[in-house]
């Protein structure tokens, strides 16, 4: 085979790897949106100083410091547990992120879905915002 047909033949090749993409695009971007809890969700406070899990959050707490993370993992959805007190593990595909919700091991290759969180000192709790 020439040259010149070897490259038409790669580009036909390549270029139908675009429709797939195409179609693919819906996938993503409702796996994204699931990854995200339907309302706000009010946490009674004190929460244990580390990683727990609260419903569809992940609440780290340090201190007076609150971080929020959506449960759902970013390979395929299926909801974290508590690994040890640093780690997050996923039960279906054994991907695993550290206290940042970043992946480390495993499939997932995104951080969990990061939600924002304000302290109602009034209310004595944390209030996790699913629209951040
Ligand atoms: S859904 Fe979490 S690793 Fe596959």
């Amino acid at each position: 085979m020439d040259s010149s047909r070897r490259n038409t033949v790669r580009l036909l090749a390549r270029l139908t790897w675009v429709p797939l993409g195409l179609l693919l695009l819906p996938l993503r971007i409702r796996r994204k949106a699931q990854a995200r809890p339907a309302e706000p969700l009010t946490i009674s406070l004190p929460v244990p100083d580390g990683l727990s899990i609260h419903g569809s959050v992940v609440i780290l707490s340090e201190g007076s410091e609150y971080r929020a993370f959506s449960t759902r993992c970013t390979h395929l959805g299926c909801r974290v547990q508590e690994g040890d007190t640093s780690t997050l593990v996923c039960p279906c595909h054994g991907s695993r992120f550290d206290t940042e919700g970043r992946p480390f091991a495993g499939p997932a290759r995104e951080p969990l879905a990061s939600l924002a969180c304000r302290v109602d000192a009034e209310e004595r709790a944390l209030v996790v915002d699913p629209e951040s």
